[in-house]
């Protein structure tokens, strides 16, 4: 084989065979010197009289992942890549793509501008652009659809979701599934030479070039086509999010115009989309999901190797940390504090992972191997094992304190100890060890088994290795993590306690509770302030305000509201009241009641409710949050704003079109919302002071997101 080398494109010959090698690690996005070089690398093989063939493969994990996410947003710098992909289709040669990994977006493209597709096995493709705002920019939806009919090829872009090669086989999109290679070969080189194998059978057959552009197998049922498109567009969306009636319409393009306007069809969608208020939001959203994991301790430290997880307390937490930490194939080792206690935790977890099961999740067998990976006892002893332990017992300082010190004489050295307190001081937790550079806080949410998020609070003490440990154990359980300093709430209960201070004072001041949720569902969570409270139970904060009560500043203005629902045991959904009543399951009914009550607090505070409009509702809502989220900034809590969002975004139902908090505060424009805290501070300096760091920024005409790359 005759070697020769571009940047990101690796170019050899074998006996008439032009292999081009995509070379950008990690995932082969398809940037601009990428792109470059592939169309220089197509336009050589094309005029080569000496090639015969041509196979586009990659190296390392994967096909391109996509375009590349960076560049979005930016004037483009060509040569684009529906440009490149015309091209190879182009080519008076026949083309075959290679396919290893994951085949996604714009990486999906490319193959489908080639002649033929060969796929490993374990392969899969998708159309993620959905999950970003956009249609496939690159003709995916013109191709696409002329080869696999308008029902497949909507499925796939509208979900989003990745399918197995198999499956990409049953729709014509793959013409050759190749099995895996045994352990220790590559896949690229596996896959490469299988493609190579069919490009000679290509040659031997007289075979030439098949451009997709001129194929109509899917147009065959134009009738059924149209009924796809129709139920497609039926689908119902929200209007802020457009991607996927507009994939419709590109569809529908696909089998009404001629190949090239298709083509410029699916341009304009792409453009349009690009400049949306939800594109800019998840593509925010996507970066800063990534950047998260760039912290300086995994920089500086690796993670120390986890096999064994130990939980102690199989409550609602510990239960749901132990199902993850299971499913994620590592051991479990449950510590309660008695038998009752200890039935009941396993009692919790199995009744997870049989939903897991009705929900087709989890098979019987794998069940059992889970099981056989968990050993439940009462004894601190059994701990003496396990590479990493979590607390999760009730959230009073004593009673972790105390097993933080059992834990510290029985845990071998070098095992991190982590605590998944949701306030309490980790520094004075890791104290009552002899090993605070091993201790961290991992701040899982509720239901662990299925939310996201994971707060990594590093102490004064806690050594980089520890924190990259919790980071690895984060991945490894398909969780994403998320830096934090200690402070009282880390980022995300700080937040949420800011939020929650600004919608009481607006319930004190004339809102109702109905009101102010319903306004912030109309922002786009999911629900409202009070509707989580009733949903988590209103003691949890409750406990947490008689504990703070003796430092409560006796100046600061302080809501009751909530204390007098406590009061009257009317605790939330569990209790049939709280905040809604629950005469009829789940859905809440307002209540006169409460209502009354607000308005005898009200009273009793002279305070004259006056009429709160939702808009307003809203922009103190969210200006609290990013008024917050700057103080953490300051505080070096957050190392970065679009850290915050990912918080938000994760643990609290943010939107995820609006990228988070932060993101929106730029969108929104930091000087309106300055001039919005300023007001709001005239009346209540305590609470609406703007942050410093946030004057700072307006001052210099800055943005967060000028922060966001300039940290780690
Ligand atoms: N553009 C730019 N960067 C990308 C990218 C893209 N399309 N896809 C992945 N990356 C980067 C990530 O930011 C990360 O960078 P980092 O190591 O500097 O943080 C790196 O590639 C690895 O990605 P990561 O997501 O951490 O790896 P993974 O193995 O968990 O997942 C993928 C790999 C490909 C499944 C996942 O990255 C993905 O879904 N990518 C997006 C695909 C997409 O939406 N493509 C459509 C664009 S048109
Ligand atoms: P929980 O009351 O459901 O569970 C606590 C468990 O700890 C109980 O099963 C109890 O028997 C056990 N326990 C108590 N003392 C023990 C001891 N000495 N040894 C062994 N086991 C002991 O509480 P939870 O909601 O699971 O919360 C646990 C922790 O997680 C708290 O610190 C809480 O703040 C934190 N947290 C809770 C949430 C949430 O939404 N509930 C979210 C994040 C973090």
């Amino acid at each position: 084989m005759a070697e020769g080398a571009a940047r990101t494109v690796q170019v050899a010959d074998d006996d008439g065979l032009r292999h081009l090698e995509i070379d950008n690690p990690p995932v082969n996005v398809l940037g601009q010197a990428l792109r470059a070089a592939l169309a220089e690398a197509i336009a050589a093989a094309a005029a080569d009289p000496g090639v015969r063939a041509v196979v586009i493969s990659a190296r390392g994990r994967s096909f391109p992942a996509g375009a590349d996410i960076t560049e979005f947003g930016k004037p483009p710098v060509p040569p684009r890549l529906p440009e490149v992909c015309n091209r190879i289709e182009a080519c008076p040669k026949p083309v075959v793509a290679a396919m290893h990994g994951t085949a996604l977006g714009g990486g999906l493209e490319l193959a489908l501008a080639a002649h033929y597709r060969v796929g490993l096995e374990s392969l899969r493709i998708g159309f993620p652009e959905v999950t970003l705002g956009l249609v496939p920019g690159a003709g995916g939806t013109q191709r696409m659809p002329r080869i696999a009919g308008a029902a497949a090829a909507l499925e796939l872009m509208q979900s989003g979701q990745p399918v197995p090669a198999r499956a990409a086989e049953a729709m014509g999109v793959i013409d050759l599934v190749v099995p895996d290679p045994a352990p220790g070969e590559e896949a690229a080189a596996a896959v490469r030479r299988a493609a190579a194998d069919f490009a000679r059978g290509l040659l031997a057959e007289g075979l030439g070039p098949r451009p997709t552009s001129m194929r109509a197998e899917g147009f065959a049922d134009p009738a059924a086509y149209a009924a796809a498109v129709a139920a497609a567009r039926a689908r119902p969306a929200p209007s802020h999010l457009p991607a996927a009636a507009r994939i419709a319409d590109c569809v529908e393009a696909a089998l009404l115009l001629p190949f090239e306007a298709g083509l410029a069809f699916e341009r304009a969608a792409f453009e349009d989309l690009m400049a949306t208020e939800a594109a800019q939001g998840l593509r925010h959203a996507f970066l800063a999901e990534r950047r998260a994991a760039r912290v300086p301790e995994l920089a500086a430290a690796s993670p120390r190797r986890v096999e064994v997880v130990g939980i102690v307390g199989g409550g609602l937490m510990g239960a749901g940390i132990a199902a993850a930490a299971l499913t994620a194939g590592l051991g479990v080792v449950l510590v309660e504090r008695d038998e009752a206690a200890l039935d009941k935790g396993l009692a919790r977890i199995a009744e997870i992972k049989e939903r897991a099961i009705e929900k087709g999740r989890l098979t019987s067998a794998g069940f059992e191997a889970e099981w056989a990976r968990l050993i439940g006892t009462t004894e601190m002893a059994a701990m003496a094992g396990v590479d990493l332990a979590i607390e999760a017992v009730f959230e009073e300082f004593e009673v972790k304190a105390g097993v933080f010190r059992a834990l510290d004489a029985v845990l071998r050295p070098g095992a991190v100890l982590a605590t998944n307190t949701s306030y309490l001081d980790v520094d004075a937790l890791a104290a009552v060890t002899g090993r605070p550079a091993d201790v961290v806080g991992l701040h899982f949410f509720s239901p662990a088994h299925v939310m996201k998020l994971v707060e990594v609070v590093v102490g004064r003490a806690t050594a980089p290795d520890a924190v990259a440990t919790g980071f690895a154990l984060a991945r490894r359980m398909g969780k994403i993590a998320v830096r934090s300093g200690v402070t009282d709430g880390f980022i995300g209960n700080r937040i949420l306690s800011a939020y929650r201070t600004a919608t009481d004072f607006l319930l004190e001041d004339g809102a109702t509770p109905y009101a102010i949720d319903a306004a912030m569902r109309a922002f786009g969570f999911p629900l409202g302030p009070y509707q989580v409270l009733d949903l988590a139970g209103l003691e949890i904060s409750w406990a947490r305000r008689k504990r703070l009560a003796p430092t409560r500043d006796p100046a600061a203005r302080y809501v009751a509201v909530g204390d007098r629902l406590c009061e009257r045991g009317w605790f939330g959904q569990k209790a049939g009241r709280g905040y809604y009543r629950y005469d009829r399951g789940r859905t809440g009914e307002e209540d006169p009641e409460v209502l009354a009550l607000i308005d005898a607090e009200r009273a009793a505070k002279g305070i004259i409710p006056r009429a709160i409009a939702a808009d307003e509702i809203r922009a103190r809502a969210l200006a609290a949050m990013v008024n917050e989220g700057a103080r953490l900034l300051e505080e070096g809590i957050a190392l970065r704003p679009s850290d915050i969002d990912v918080v938000m975004l994760h643990g609290y139902g943010f939107p995820r079109w609006r990228g988070g908090p932060m993101r929106w505060a730029d969108h929104t424009g930091l000087r309106s919302l300055r001039r919005d805290l300023m007001t709001f501070a005239a009346a209540e300096p305590e609470f609406w002071t703007p942050a410093p760091l946030l004057l700072d920024l307006v001052g210099n005409g800055r943005s967060f997101a000028d922060l966001d790359e300039a940290a780690a």
